[in-house]
């Protein structure tokens, strides 16, 4: 399988624990080289490039592609979904896990436990997000900017539709009750979206 924005590679060495071979690929060379030295499997290959364009990685050869939580991080997903359409074989599986259309905006405050956006959903403006922990160790350790550029929900599944692949599903995960009762910080996304699942498939 191929993981696309795999980062540090943590998902590539869960799938390689349950039994695949796994190609990461990410944009940045510091990630890939923490991604390699994180394992020592020979069934992990790591790929430093962009998912917009995977160059030499060759068509119909994976059975299946992942992407979590970075294509909001590109400012094109366009030429994203015809690259992972492009290598995927027939019958294959592309599942991607957003940061939730509705919920990715600038300009967010959380009043009376509940988001409020002062940012239009269709405002398109890229912003800075910077990582909020929550646990106390690292509160202040890290400052951990990343660039989003915001887009709406066909925004993502026009284009994915354009390439080529049959939607299957789409999931909006919430927080289970055992969740909510261990993390306060969890009600609030039992309110509103955090991430967006989609499974789709290139057709046999
Ligand atoms: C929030 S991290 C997620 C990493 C990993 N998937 C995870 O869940 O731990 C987003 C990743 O997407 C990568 N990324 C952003 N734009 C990219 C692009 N155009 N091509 C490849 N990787 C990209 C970043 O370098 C970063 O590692």
């Amino acid at each position: 399988m191929l993981d696309l924005g795999c980062g540090e590679g943590v998902d590539c060495r869960r799938f390689n624990e349950k039994g695949a071979k796994v190609t990461g690929v990410d944009i940045s060379p510091t990630l890939i080289k923490a991604a390699r030295e994180a394992s020592n499997s020979k069934n992990i290959n790591y790929v430093e490039s962009s998912f917009t364009a995977l160059g030499d990685i060759v068509d119909n050869s994976f059975d299946q592609v992942v992407s979590v939580m970075a294509l909001m991080d590109s400012p094109e997903v366009n030429s994203a979904f015809k690259e992972a359409y492009r290598v995927l074989k027939p019958g294959g599986s592309f599942y991607f896990v957003i940061k939730h259309p509705f919920t990715n905006r600038a300009n967010k405050a959380v009043v009376k436990g509940a988001l409020t956006h002062q940012t239009s959903y269709f405002e398109s403006t890229p912003f800075n997000h910077t990582l909020e922990f929550q646990s106390e160790d690292v509160k202040n350790k890290y400052n951990i900017v990343s660039r989003q550029y915001p887009r709406t929900l066909s925004q993502y599944i026009n284009p994915l539709l354009k390439a080529g692949f049959n939607l299957k599903a789409i999931e909006e995960p919430s927080p289970s009750s055992e969740a909510l009762n261990k993390f306060a910080c969890f009600n609030l996304w039992a309110k509103e979206p955090f991430y967006l699942m989609v499974h789709a498939k290139k057709p046999e």
